[in-house]
């Protein structure tokens, strides 16, 4: 992996750009023709990560016993449990499944997909918070690190001061993970302008390629490799002593044992009891003499809910459902926040590469502006993949919940629904318009048999979609792609110039510009803290497989909605910005002319204050109102545990994970949630 801390010229980055296309435009098919082969080189993969000491949980003892047990084998539980097996015996019980061998969670394209996916199966379980806004938490080993966007960065130094943390520790940590699991991006062109264009707007200095949480602008690291396949928080595992460590998947952990012990005060954490998918109830002790504790790594909602089903949290809240208290704990599960996400739709003239978060602005104003490009994620990018395409659309997508358009009330299943119908046809979407797109993907024996019609160039396929439309409805044969195209063929290299584009949908063109108002002092630059705006989670239910009641009371602070403003401010700067020109339309006559932006405002938020747009700024920011999947808290540093993360109160039980943050770190937390693990 490159050095961080790369600073070109920016001239000298763009021309890098241009050369990074040619592997953009061929990487997706990388990947893809990985997982067509049958997979050599996934079975070499499966190889790799079949780790002898994970099991399922049917096969597990009805007793057993080990020094440490850790809750949630998530972002932070694996590095937790692969480090404590190092010097002890370790059990990590995680109640999803396996993350290897199911593309959803492997493949960058289809990020979309396993949060799209509601089953119970899904690695990503959704909720929606009181607030309205549709949420997912992880459910599957590895955690949220196999469902997120991948973007990687530290922690402010000022975070790690205020944290109490050893630095040197904090950062020979952050180097372990960053070893096992990060990676230079390759940053498309649409990714570059946005970087030039925050530069222009004035987010300031370019910090170039860095993991540093540092204001300006900089590229991020990314836990996505060059053919877009995802590494997790699971394989952290493969540094685990394999003889010391037992992972049960499948394994719910629904109660922490608590006993008294002679002669002390409090209550004694002395085992966990956890249920397998038949039903059948398993318990775990710890192991007497020697260190032995039960570390719950559980996340934000899980840790907060299984303390409080153990009867550790407010009393009356225990009490409402029969739980009997072991120790009142007020703050247990308060505290919860998220941090806001506001995007705008930046409709492209020309069609854009697909990319997830690479790129961030770290203004001084307590707003992070990040961008994601070409949202049709999940393509398969081969022939037979044409035929079934994907249906969900990409990291805004109405069918992952991200449905910006309505305020928060208003999101129903029904209006989900609604919108992804739209965006599903693009006939519908676009009116009477002809629509004209291309896709780039290296070429392959199978394209041919079954796409004799596509022009081949080079190592490059150029395939064309045309579909035309009748005023709103469309015959179905006309909106099958077809194929040909007036325009000169150019050659594999001319293709690569362009920027490689994305197959036909509706969804793919428009780029959306996420800004991610996180929050911070306003006066203090380095340090990124928030949102101000806090919540709780409160028990729905007894069932530990169930989710909690969440409530984030998004913008309750005026200054979240302060900066919030300012962060669509600028945005709004940096779209027209000299170097975002090429990916955004003239005026809107010339978008107008392009989209029916009446129907296309049925799913995209546009620039706010179009002419149809007479919501001030305020207002836009709460209704469209989305998460970036950054929440935390709920077992806060201080009320709840102490400065080592032992729960107060209790003896031999700690938290590490998400839910101890007061403030999210850095602009996204998963570097120093499996930074805190290790
Ligand atoms: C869609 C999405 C996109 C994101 N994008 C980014 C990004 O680009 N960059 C970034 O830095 N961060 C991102 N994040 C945030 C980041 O991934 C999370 O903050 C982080 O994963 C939280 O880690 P955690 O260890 O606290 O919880 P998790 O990783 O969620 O781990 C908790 C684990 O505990 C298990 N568990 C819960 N209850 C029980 C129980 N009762 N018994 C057994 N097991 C249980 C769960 O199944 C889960 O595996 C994103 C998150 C999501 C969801
Ligand atoms: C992947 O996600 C899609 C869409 O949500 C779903 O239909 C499919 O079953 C999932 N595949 C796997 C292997 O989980
Ligand atoms: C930790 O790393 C950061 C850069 O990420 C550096 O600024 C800081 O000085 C380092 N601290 C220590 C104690 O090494
Ligand atoms: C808007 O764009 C259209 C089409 O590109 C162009 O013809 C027109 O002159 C532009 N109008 C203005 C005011 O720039």
């Amino acid at each position: 992996m490159a050095a961080p801390g790369h600073r070109g010229s920016p001239v000298a980055v763009l021309a890098v750009a241009a050369a990074l296309v040619v592997s953009s435009c061929l990487r997706p098919a990388a990947a893809e023709q990985g997982e067509d082969k049958g997979g050599e080189e996934e079975a070499q993969r499966q190889q790799r990560y079949n780790f002898r000491f994970v099991r399922h949980a049917r096969d597990a003892p009805l007793v057993s016993h080990f020094n440490y047990i850790v809750v949630g084998g998530g972002t932070a539980g694996c590095p937790l449990a692969a480090t404590l097996s190092e010097h002890s015996r370790v059990l990590l019980l995680e109640r999803g499944g396996y993350p290897y061998g199911n593309r959803n969670v492997s493949s960058e394209y289809h990020f979309a997909d396993a949060l799209a996916d509601t089953s119970p199966r899904s690695p990503a379980q959704r909720f929606v918070s009181e607030d309205g806004v549709v949420n997912a938490r992880a459910r599957v080993l590895g955690g949220g690190s196999c469902l997120n966007a991948g973007f990687y960065t530290r922690a402010s130094g000022e975070y790690v001061r205020a944290a109490g943390w050893d630095a040197r520790l904090v950062n020979a940590s952050y180097r372990w993970v960053e070893k096992e699991l990060v990676f230079r991006p390759d940053v498309p062109k649409w990714q570059c302008a946005l970087r030039e264009g925050l530069l222009q707007a004035g987010v300031t200095p370019d910090n170039g390629y860095t993991f540093d949480h540092v204001p300006g602008t900089k590229i991020g690291g990314t836990i996505f490799d060059s053919t877009g396949r995802r590494h997790t928080a699971a394989d952290f595992l493969r540094t685990a002593n394999p003889r010391r460590l037992t992972v049960f998947l499948h394994a719910t952990v629904s109660q922490i044992l608590f006993r008294h012990r002679e002669g002390s005060a409090k209550p004694v954490a002395y085992g966990v009891v956890f249920t397998d998918p038949m039903g059948v109830q398993h318990r775990v002790y710890l192991r007497g003499g020697g260190k032995s504790e039960v570390i719950l790594a559980a996340g934000t909602l899980g840790s907060p809910q299984l303390l409080m089903l153990s009867g550790v949290g407010p009393r009356g809240q225990l009490e409402k459902h029969g739980i009997r208290t072991v120790m009142d704990h007020p703050m247990v599960g308060q505290g919860v926040a998220d941090n806001p996400m506001n995007s705008v739709f930046v409709p492209s003239p020309v069609p854009v590469t697909l990319s997830l978060v690479q790129i961030v602005g770290v203004t001084r104003f307590g707003s992070f502006i990040e961008g994601v490009s070409g949202s049709q994620f999940g393509i398969p990018l081969h022939a037979s993949g044409v035929r079934r395409r994907s249906h969900t659309f990409g990291m805004f997508s109405p069918m992952t919940g991200q449905l910006g358009t309505l305020p928060p009330s208003e999101r129903t299943p029904e209006a989900m629904r609604r919108a992804a119908d739209a965006m599903r046809d693009p006939i519908f979407s676009y009116g009477s318009h002809l629509l004209i797109r291309e896709t780039w993907t290296p070429v392959s024996a199978s394209h041919l048999a079954m796409e004799p019609s596509l022009r081949i160039s080079g190592r490059c396929v150029r395939r064309t979609y045309s579909v035309t439309a009748h005023h709103g409805r469309v015959r179905p044969d006309v909106a099958a792609f077809t194929s040909t195209v007036a325009a000169p063929l150019p050659s594999c290299r001319a293709a690569a110039a362009s920027p490689c584009a994305t197959a036909a949908s509706v969804a793919d063109s428009p780029c959306a510009t996420a800004s991610s108002v996180a929050d911070s002092p306003c006066t203090t630059a380095a340090s990124i803290l928030g949102p101000l705006s806090t919540g709780h989670i409160e028990l729905r239910s007894t069932d530990p497989r169930a989710n909690p009641a969440v409530t984030f009371n998004y913008f309750k602070d005026p200054k979240d909605v302060e900066r919030c403003v300012r962060g669509i401010e600028t945005i709004e700067r940096v779209v027209r910005s000299r170097a975002f020109s090429r990916f955004t339309y003239a005026n809107a006559t010339a978008m107008d002319a392009a989209f029916d932006r009446a129907k296309l405002a049925n799913f995209l938020n546009l620039l706010p204050r179009h002419p149809r747009d007479t919501r001030p700024l305020q207002q836009y920011c709460r209704d469209t109102v989305m998460t970036i999947w950054h929440y935390h808290g709920g077992c806060h540093v201080g009320p709840v545990v102490d400065q080592d993360y032992r729960v107060i109160g209790v003896e031999g039980l700690r938290v590490v994970d998400s839910s101890t943050f007061k403030y999210s770190p850095g602009t996204n937390p998963q570097a120093t949630v499996m930074m805190l693990g290790r």
